[in-house]
């Protein structure tokens, strides 16, 4: 495989499973050192490490909850005096807290740290790695279908978290252009492997809504991040990317 990162150090938040342990493999195996965080796997984070290392590859786990937002700018300082300095930063980590807006029994303090994770944890992060991002740097922040069209009950929060992200990153993009940066949006659709689905009948909707009439593998959405991330993309910015199985055709 060619290695077009070589020389570039990235942040993806969320690498220990899932999407964001697909991605952390691919920016590595295309020649990134790769930083990441988790919150609560430590073992499955040190397993991603062990793997990438194994490819004569450089990463790092660091534990760091995005969901306190003051964390942020330690974790950025921390990564630069790791690798040396910062060129992407892939916002992937997010978690997923389901239910009706007129549910009685809803938890509202899952939901409240959902929106303190999905939505307030990734401007922090965001805002800490543009002091740092050098010329060139890439910014990739990881929503869902659900952003742009909600599609089933039950997801309001999460969609609004995903919804109010893509929009952060649009203004991202407009004031870290002139310094050569740019931000993008991937949107992923429903994933095998990854965060807890919906209950099975919101899932099987979903499903049968996409074009494709499947979910799709981690790796697949990686690649679409990982084409952002790269010099190829030097002159795409403010876009979103639908890596989702035609949810929007
Ligand atoms: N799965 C889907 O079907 C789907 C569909 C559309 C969009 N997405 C989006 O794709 C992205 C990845 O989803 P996924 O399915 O790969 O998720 P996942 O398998 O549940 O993994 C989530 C990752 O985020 C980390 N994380 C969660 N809360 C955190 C916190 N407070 N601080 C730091 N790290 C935290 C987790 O760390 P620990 O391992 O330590 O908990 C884990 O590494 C998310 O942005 C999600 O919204 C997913």
């Amino acid at each position: 495989m060619s290695k077009p990162l070589t020389g570039k150090v990235a942040l993806v938040t969320g690498g220990s499973r899932g999407l964001g342990a697909a991605t952390v493999r691919l920016l590595a195996e295309q020649g990134a050192d790769v930083a990441f965080t988790y919150v609560s796997s430590a073992k499955q984070a040190q397993a991603v490490v062990d793997e990438v290392h194994g490819k004569g590859a450089k990463a790092f786990a660091f534990r760091s909850d995005q969901a306190d937002t003051s964390r942020a700018p330690a974790l950025i300082d921390d990564v630069v005096a790791h690798f040396g300095g910062l060129d992407i930063l892939v916002n992937n980590a997010a978690i997923s807290v389901a239910g009706t807006v007129d549910d009685p029994d809803a938890d509202t303090a899952a939901l409240d740290r959902m929106h303190a994770t999905n939505y307030l944890g990734v401007i922090a992060v965001i805002r800490a790695a543009s002091r740092v991002l050098r010329t060139g740097g890439r910014i990739i922040t990881v929503s869902s279908g659900l952003g742009s069209r909600v599609g089933a009950p039950g997801l309001a929060d999460y969609a609004a978290t995903k919804s109010g992200i893509e929009r952060y990153t649009m203004g991202v993009a407009r004031d870290l252009g002139p310094r050569n940066i740019t931000a993008n949006v991937v949107e992923a659709g429903l994933m095998e492997g990854g965060m807890e689905p919906p209950d099975p009948e919101t899932l099987k909707v979903l499903v049968g809504s996409l074009s494709l009439q499947r979910m799709g593998h981690p790796d697949e959405i990686a690649a679409a991040i990982a084409f952002l991330a790269s010099p190829t993309a030097s002159y795409v910015t403010g876009a979103v990317l639908d890596a989702h199985g035609g949810y929007n055709a």
